[in-house]
């Protein structure tokens, strides 16, 4: 295997110790996707050096410059505090020429703006859960004749920020308190949808141009008391005393009923170019009672930690983890972007 020299692009708190000793299960949980991914990289024998990158381009600039990276591996997911300006970053990195993993700047973009996608997605025939947008720093005029529950999140916000138990509305007084909420904590406007029950679904896909669907992989929300609605709020997704305690798991999805699994990996690979998505992503998928699929969202650039979803869907598939880096590394190398059409 060709050694590869991967500048690995991480923002600058997370940049992570060489080694795990002398460090709390809370600390790592903050890095642990960049420390599992350079310690892979490493221990396959690549040449790596981690860039912590806060609110400015000229150290990632002279890096490229002086270190001249085969591949960045990209896992920035904010730049300057603002989560939608990681897109900005990958679109410097296509102007100085420089090959890079995971999303292209034009899917970034597409797909964190969850009301434009789902805009897109209907035009390709995608089912989404029916939708209002209430902007922000406009008073919400709320429609008479509404089919609660409905569900209330950020359009622009991931990571289920802003998402709580909370969300899941039951009536109009409820609906406007979540939207000011929304409004305030999130600095971006509300996106209200159908509540969609039914069972939580999530397929990865990777390629660029031929695409790969990995395993359908499903959370099951365990004991949650019956009053809570089995949603993937913040807790249920990153606190794992809470996880423990109510036997929140993730794993393969079993006894999906006939011909689900072919139409979902048909969806996904048509959410995949529908948003101009390269590299890798996740689709978030409900699945109704009555067989009816809906996509929440497509997730560009996914946590690749090596416990999380994506790469445990990987490895059920038959890809180990150091499989994956490769490969995604090599998607990056291979992707064409458009400096290489004109490029002698
Ligand atoms: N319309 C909906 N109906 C039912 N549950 C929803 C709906 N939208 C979101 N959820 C729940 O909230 C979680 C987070 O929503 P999602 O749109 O995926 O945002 P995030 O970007 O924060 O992951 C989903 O995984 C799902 O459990
Ligand atoms: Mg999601």
């Amino acid at each position: 295997m060709r050694k590869t020299r991967a500048l690995v692009l991480v923002h600058s708190t997370l940049v992570p110790p060489d080694s795990l000793q002398g460090s709390t299960e809370k600390e790592i949980d903050e890095w642990r996707t960049e420390y599992d991914v350079i310690s892979h990289l490493k221990a396959q024998g690549h040449e790596v050096m981690p860039l912590g990158l806060s609110d400015s381009l000229s150290e990632l600039r002279r890096a490229i410059i002086d270190w001249k990276p085969h591949v960045v591996f990209n896992l920035l997911e904010e730049f300057d505090g603002i989560v939608t300006y990681d897109q900005h970053v990958v679109a410097f990195l296509e102007l100085m020429h420089q090959p890079y993993t995971g999303c292209n700047p034009r899917g970034m973009l597409l797909s964190r703006d969850k009301v434009l996608s789902k805009q897109l997605l209907s035009y390709h025939r995608v089912p989404t859960p029916q939708f209002m947008v209430f902007a922000r720093g406009k008073k919400p005029r709320i429609p008479k004749k509404l089919r609660f529950p409905l569900f209330v999140k950020s359009s622009t916000e991931d990571a289920s920020l802003g998402i709580a138990h909370a969300s899941v509305v039951a009536d109009e007084k409820q609906l406007s308190e979540r939207i000011a909420f929304i409004h305030e904590q999130t600095h971006s406007d509300a996106l209200v949808e159908e509540y969609i029950e039914g069972r939580e679904l999530y397929v990865g896909v990777m390629g660029n141009d031929r695409l790969k669907v990995l395993p359908v992989w499903e959370m099951t929300f365990g004991s949650l008391p019956e009053n809570l609605p089995a949603i993937a709020t913040r807790k249920v997704k990153w606190d794992r005393s809470y996880q423990q305690k109510y036997g929140i798991t993730t794993a393969a999805a079993e006894n999906l009923p006939d011909g689900t699994v072919a139409r979902l990996e048909q969806l996904s690979k048509r959410i995949f170019r529908a948003l101009h998505l390269t590299g890798y992503a996740r689709m978030d998928f409900r699945l109704r009672a009555d067989g009816e699929l809906f996509v929440l969202e497509a997730n560009a650039n996914p946590n690749i930690s090596a416990a999380e979803d994506f790469a445990q869907s990987a490895l059920t598939g038959g890809m180990s983890y150091n499989h994956l880096l490769q490969r995604i590394m090599q998607l990056g190398a291979n992707y064409p972007a458009a400096w290489r059409a004109v490029e002698p």
